[in-house]
């Protein structure tokens, strides 16, 4: 069948997913698409395939599968990165999962609260110290779940600077050549922390790992230094950029922000509206599938990849009537932004959390907080990765 999209869309807007997805999803669920390298896959368009397909144990995320679809020429790149339960399935990806989860549970992050209000609090005095105008990015976006990220998983955050570099080159890389310094700056790192946690006892979930599970042999060092890397960059990158881009989205949404500003409590609802409208994972979910399936009438076949995106689905009108409206009333926590099925983010309680403290209090602290640049004009880091902008200048 020949393609009938293109696949990823183009994106102009740093927090909208692209534009072009509205009228496939007006048109069909399932669409068929010619990759980067030629190949061809299925792009889903609609919730509730979206979501069915998802929870499918008939398509695999391993990414080491040659049928694997890769969006562009750096997503080449997964397929030699150390293992880590998002690039598995079942058994071995529940297996592994549940050695972090005690560290995610609800009540666990819930703890943390008077912590990340402190480091929320911190963050801001480090903006307002860096004096008007400033960019949000380095003094407040990336801190705090970045602090956060160190302490849950016991990585030193007098090291923050070299990792959260390491980090962003490794998620901008343009392909597989560029990604190889930072990858392998970050697995070195990663292997010597190791050895300490190994040598003394260490806080957080490393050293946790390492004195447990790596010393009874339940767990490969390889497979430890793969799953360290997953959290600590799925840990801050992601919360960062929403962080950033829900700066722009509130200021562009006055009303909605001096709601925010008469009653906190709004605050759980605003981020899930803010999650769904930003769709910051909006191509996370990549998959093959490991077996024929009929689905919306059509068969997906075995050895084909299937692009589940975030963003349209967060974005069918089936679901989200006026889908382009900021609503903080319509009840969004249905949306895709975290996925959905058995690789559902592990940190969305933190990522929820560190919005729900972050935003209300920058506004609290920077009442006439604006954009040096205009809204509309800025662009987004890249296609292929999360959506997010480099630099936000801010004056108050
Ligand atoms: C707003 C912030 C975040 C967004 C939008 C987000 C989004 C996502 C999405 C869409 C997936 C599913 C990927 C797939 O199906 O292939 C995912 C998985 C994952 N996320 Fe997040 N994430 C966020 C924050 C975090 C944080 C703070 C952590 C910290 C630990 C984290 C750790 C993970 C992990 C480990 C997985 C893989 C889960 C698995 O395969 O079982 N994420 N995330």
């Amino acid at each position: 069948m020949e393609p009938t999209a293109a696949f990823p869309q183009p994106r102009t807007c740093p927090y909208r997913p692209p534009f072009g997805y509205a009228e496939l999803t007006e048109q069909a669920p399932l669409h068929r698409v010619e990759l980067h390298d030629g190949k061809l896959g299925w792009l889903v368009t609609r919730h509730t395939e979206a979501r069915a397909l998802l929870s499918d144990s008939r398509l695999s995320a391993d990414r080491t599968n040659p049928n694997f679809p890769l969006i562009s020429a750096r997503g080449a790149a997964v397929r030699s990165q150390p293992p880590a339960f998002i690039g598995m399935d079942e058994p071995e990806h529940g297996h592994y999962r549940r050695m972090t989860i005690p560290d995610f549970t609800a009540k666990r992050i819930n703890g943390l609260r008077p912590r990340i209000e402190e480091i929320a609090t911190q963050a801001a005095d480090q903006l307002n110290a860096a004096g008007s105008p400033a960019d949000l990015v380095v003094n407040y976006a990336v801190p705090i779940p970045s602090l956060v990220i160190c302490e849950i998983l016991g990585v030193p955050y007098s090291d923050h600077e070299f990792f959260e570099d390491a980090s962003r080159r490794l998620m901008r890389a343009a392909d597989e050549h560029e990604v190889a310094a930072p990858r392998a700056e970050l697995l070195a790192y990663l292997d010597s922390l190791i050895d300490t946690a190994l040598q003394r006892p260490m806080p957080g979930l490393i050293g946790r790992l390492a004195g447990d599970q790596l010393t009874r042999g339940e767990l490969s060092r390889e497979l430890l230094i793969g799953i360290a890397l997953l959290l600590l960059v799925a840990g801050h990158e992601t919360t960062a950029s929403m962080i950033t881009l829900g700066t722009v989205i509130l200021l562009e949404h006055p009303d909605r922000l001096a709601e925010l500003r008469a009653d906190r409590g709004v605050a759980p609802d605003l981020v899930e509206e803010l999650l769904r409208y930003a769709s910051v994972a909006d191509t996370a979910g990549a998959r093959v599938a490991t077996a024929d399936i009929d689905i919306a009438g059509q068969r997906i076949r075995a050895g084909e990849g299937v692009l589940i995106p975030n963003g349209p689905a967060n974005f069918d009108p089936a679901l989200f009537p006026d889908p382009d409206e900021f609503d903080i009333r319509r009840g969004s926590r249905n949306h895709n932004a975290f996925g959905y099925g058995v690789h559902q983010c592990l940190g969305q309680n933190l990522a929820r959390l560190e919005l729900q403290i972050a935003l209300p209090l920058l506004f609290e602290r920077f009442p006439t907080l604006r954009l040096e640049t205009p809204a509309s004009q800025l662009r987004p880091a890249r296609a292929d990765t999360i959506q997010s902008i480099d630099e936000l200048i801010v004056a108050w």
